[in-house]
C-alpha cells in the first residue's frame, strides 16, 4: 500500500520525507486554507517538496468551472492530481479532464456506488472517508473492502485511496482490505513507528552491548 501524507504543512511534508516511505501528498480546502495561501500557490510549493502524486482540490461546484480550474490546477506541475468532490456536477468534470489526460481524485466517497461513479467517469484515485464514515455509526473498513472487490470485478484501474483514517489499527485495515494508498495526517504517520517493546528491546540491546564493552575497557581485554 503506498503512503500519502494527509496535508498542506511544508514541514510536516519536509519531516516525513526524511523517512523515504511518502509516496505522495493530498491536500483539501480546510488543511490548505489553515497555511494562508492561495491553492495554486501553496500547491506550487508542495509540488517542489514531493517526488509524486500531489492531490490539488477544486474549489469550484459547477461542472463548466470546475473544469476550468482543474485544468489550471494541473499547469502548476505534473505531480498534480486534480481533486473532485463525488457530485454529479464533479463527475461531469471528472469525465472531461480524464478524457484529457488529467489525473483525478474524487473525494468525499461515502458508498460503493459511488465508488463506481468514479471509476467509470475515468478517475485515477477514488477517496472513501472511512473515518467520517465510522462517526455516523457505518462500517468504514468493509467500504474499502466493497470498493476493492468491485473495481476487481470489472478490471477498472481507478486506485482506492483510503482517507479520513484515524489510527493504525485503521491503516492494516485498509491494507488488510486491498486499498491502493492510505493517506494520513503526520500524527498518524508517526504512530505506525510505535510500539513499547521497540523501545523496551533496543534499551536492553544497548544496555547489554555498553555492560560488555565497559567491561572490556576495564579489564584492559
Ligand atoms: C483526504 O483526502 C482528506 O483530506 C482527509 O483524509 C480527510 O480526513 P479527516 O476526515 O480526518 O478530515
Amino acid at each position: 500500500m503506498k503512503f500519502f501524507l494527509d496535508t498542506a504543512n511544508p514541514d510536516e511534508i519536509r519531516r516525513a520525507l526524511r523517512w523515504g516511505i511518502v509516496d505522495g501528498v493530498t491536500t483539501n480546502p480546510s488543511l490548505i486554507a489553515r497555511e494562508g495561501r492561495p491553492t495554486d500557490e501553496q500547491i506550487a510549493i508542495i509540488c517542489d517538496l514531493v517526488d509524486g502524486p500531489v492531490s490539488a482540490p477544486v474549489i469550484e461546484t459547477e461542472t463548466r468551472a470546475m473544469t476550468m480550474e482543474g485544468r489550471s490546477l494541473a499547469r502548476i506541475h505534473p505531480n498534480v492530481v486534480v481533486k473532485l468532490p463525488l457530485t454529479q456536477d464533479g463527475i461531469a468534470a471528472c469525465s472531461e479532464l480524464s478524457r484529457d489526460g488529467i489525473r483525478i481524485n474524487m473525494t468525499l466517497c461515502f458508498t460503493a456506488p459511488q465508488a463506481l461513479l468514479a471509476a467509470k467517469a475515468g478517475a485515477c484515485y477514488v477517496s472513501p472517508f472511512v473515518g467520517r464514515l465510522e462517526d455516523t455509526g457505518a462500517p468504514g473498513i468493509d467500504l474499502i473492502r466493497d470498493i476493492v472487490a468491485i473495481y476487481r470485478n470489472y478490471g477498472f484501474e481507478t486506485q482506492v485511496l483510503a482517507a479520513s483514517l484515524r489510527g493504525p489499527a485503521h491503516v492494516a485495515a485498509c491494507a488488510l482490505a486491498g486499498a491502493h494508498v492510505g493517506t494520513m495526517p503526520l500524527k498518524l504517520m508517526e504512530s505506525l513507528f510505535l510500539h513499547p517493546l521497540t523501545d523496551k528491546g533496543l534499551e536492553q540491546f544497548l544496555n547489554d552491548y555498553q555492560k560488555t564493552f565497559a567491561f572490556e575497557a576495564i579489564s584492559g581485554r
